[in-house]
């Protein structure tokens, strides 16, 4: 694809706009909506949110700048193993997985596995983010290993869901084809300095990528983590970092009303001040379907803590969930016109599906079938989408959408950035670390002592003296 970025027009062009019209009282009915003067009246708090993460400067935010050489090694690595593999695997969980995912999805035909003649000669992707031993034998049994490439994802190099995962896969492979060339097989991402994995790599002989010590996780998608597995399916990593270097661009200002990510920030942060702790990411796309389960995580990790910076208990975190158009409107949107005032929706919009079909005109005489005819699917799903978002307005819901004028690699990397951006800034209003997970490392470390890992013997104890569960409780 050619750099398209550097055209300006077509840059701006490309520019995800955030619009959020129905988080106003006007809208929504005073006594949900928001004023002007209440928005403006955090500007404050904002500037301070602003110049700590100025100074603390997350890692996340010098990815889009500081990864010429490893976009170099990257593309140079995939171009030259292409040709030997069918299938590229991505071992990991969590965060080390989810970017993997969203990204196929968002970019890459919806059934681009299937599709030789959608894939030019690039790897299909599988990444089953999960221990489930029937659906791990599945992928194992399906694919031919000797076609078959590894990336064994894990920052802290190991996570037990990651590593048995790649345990059993290296056994499966060396049995395929032979001890001398599992080598081959395997890539692993990882910390330099830290963990089990790059020791491993190391004896193995395994290519390796760096994730920086200052990526969590969740917010490395755009480091190898989630990098590599997109060259090897075909998407342009380049455009992908343009387009989050332009939304750093975008989000320069700490005026919250020149800063999408930080406007956005502040609403989801009154709304759940005010009431609404559920947050809804609702795309009307299947391409970004996927999104908003790396949003999810995204969110959930970062924000959902028990303390503040000093140590007080305030057991904070708005609960994301995600929802897709249309398809959620016949299982969840009752509940969200009719139920409890405790949700603010974000929609994500798409301007051009890249794709139009029309609607037959048939059966003339059957009125409630023929008004169809000569529409397209793509006015079905827009209407419905403005649909949704007039019936919640009018019913005193509030939401907002992000509206991306194509799914392509610069839009997709402005998205994470901006929401990168924006759960940095409600970690600071909440006060709180955005950037540790402390209740996922707990069930990490149970798991460890219980399957015997040296260190966590503390931990198998507590394990071992929980609560025994009455059995008249089981039914
Ligand atoms: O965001 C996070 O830090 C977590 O969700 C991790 O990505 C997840 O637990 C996997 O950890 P690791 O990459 O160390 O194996």
């Amino acid at each position: 694809m050619a750099k398209r970025f550097n055209d300006n027009e077509w840059t701006n062009k490309m520019r995800i706009k955030l619009d959020v019209n129905n988080m106003f009282a006007e809208r929504v009915g005073p006594e949900h909506g928001f004023t002007r003067e209440e928005i403006t009246a955090l500007s404050d708090k904002v500037e301070e949110a602003h110049n700590n993460i100025k100074q603390a400067k997350p890692g996340f935010m010098d990815l889009p700048y500081e990864q010429t050489e490893i976009v170099r090694e990257i593309k140079e690595f995939a171009a030259k193993k292409q040709g030997e593999f069918d299938n590229f695997v991505v071992l990991g969980i969590g965060g080390s997985a989810l970017g993997n995912i969203a990204l196929q999805t968002a970019l890459n035909d919806p059934y681009y596995n299937y599709r030789n003649d959608k894939r030019g000669g690039c790897c299909r992707l599988f990444v089953p983010d999960n221990v489930d031993p029937v659906r791990f034998k599945s992928l194992l049994e399906t694919l031919d290993l000797k076609k078959t490439v590894f990336n064994v994802i894990s920052k802290s190099g190991g996570t037990a869901e990651t590593m048995s995962q790649y345990l059993i896969a290296r056994k499966a492979v060396a049995e395929v084809v032979g001890e001398d060339k599992v080598e081959k097989h395997f890539i692993a991402t990882t910390s330099a300095n830290s963990g089990y994995l790059i020791e491993i790599s190391k004896r193995e002989d395994f290519k390796t990528f760096y994730i920086p010590d200052n990526v969590g996780g969740r917010f490395s998608v755009l480091t190898p983590v989630g990098l590599v597995s997109a060259a090897f399916c075909g998407i342009d990593i380049e455009e992908l970092l343009a387009g989050a270097a332009y939304m750093d661009k975008l989000c320069q200002s700490s005026d919250l009303w020149q800063n999408p990510a930080y406007l956005n920030g502040v609403l989801q942060y009154m709304s759940y001040k005010e009431g609404k702790p559920l947050s809804v990411m609702m795309p009307y796309a299947h391409a970004l379907k996927d999104m908003a389960d790396w949003y999810r995580q995204l969110w959930a990790e970062s924000l959902g803590k028990e303390v503040d910076r000093e140590g007080n208990v305030i057991n904070v975190g708005p609960t994301p969930i995600k929802a897709l158009g249309a398809t959620d409107q016949h299982s969840q949107v009752q509940l969200y016109t009719e139920g409890p005032f405790d949700k603010v929706i974000t929609f994500l919009e798409v301007e051009d599906y890249g794709v139009e079909i029309e609607i037959p005109a048939v059966y003339q005489d059957i009125q409630g079938v023929s008004y169809l005819g000569g529409h397209t699917l793509n006015e079905l799903i827009r209407t419905e989408k403005n649909a949704t978002e007039l019936a919640l307005s009018k019913r005193g819901r509030l939401n907002s959408a992000i509206i991306l004028p194509e799914v392509n690699e610069f839009t997709m990397g402005q998205l994470i950035y901006m929401l990168e951006l924006q759960t940095a800034l409600v970690g600071e209003l909440f006060n709180i670390n955005a950037f540790n997970q402390p209740g996922v490392e707990l069930g990490k470390h149970y798991t460890y002592g219980v399957l015997g890992r040296e260190g966590y013997d503390d931990k198998k104890q507590e394990y071992d003296e929980r609560p025994k569960k009455d059995k008249d409780l089981i039914i």
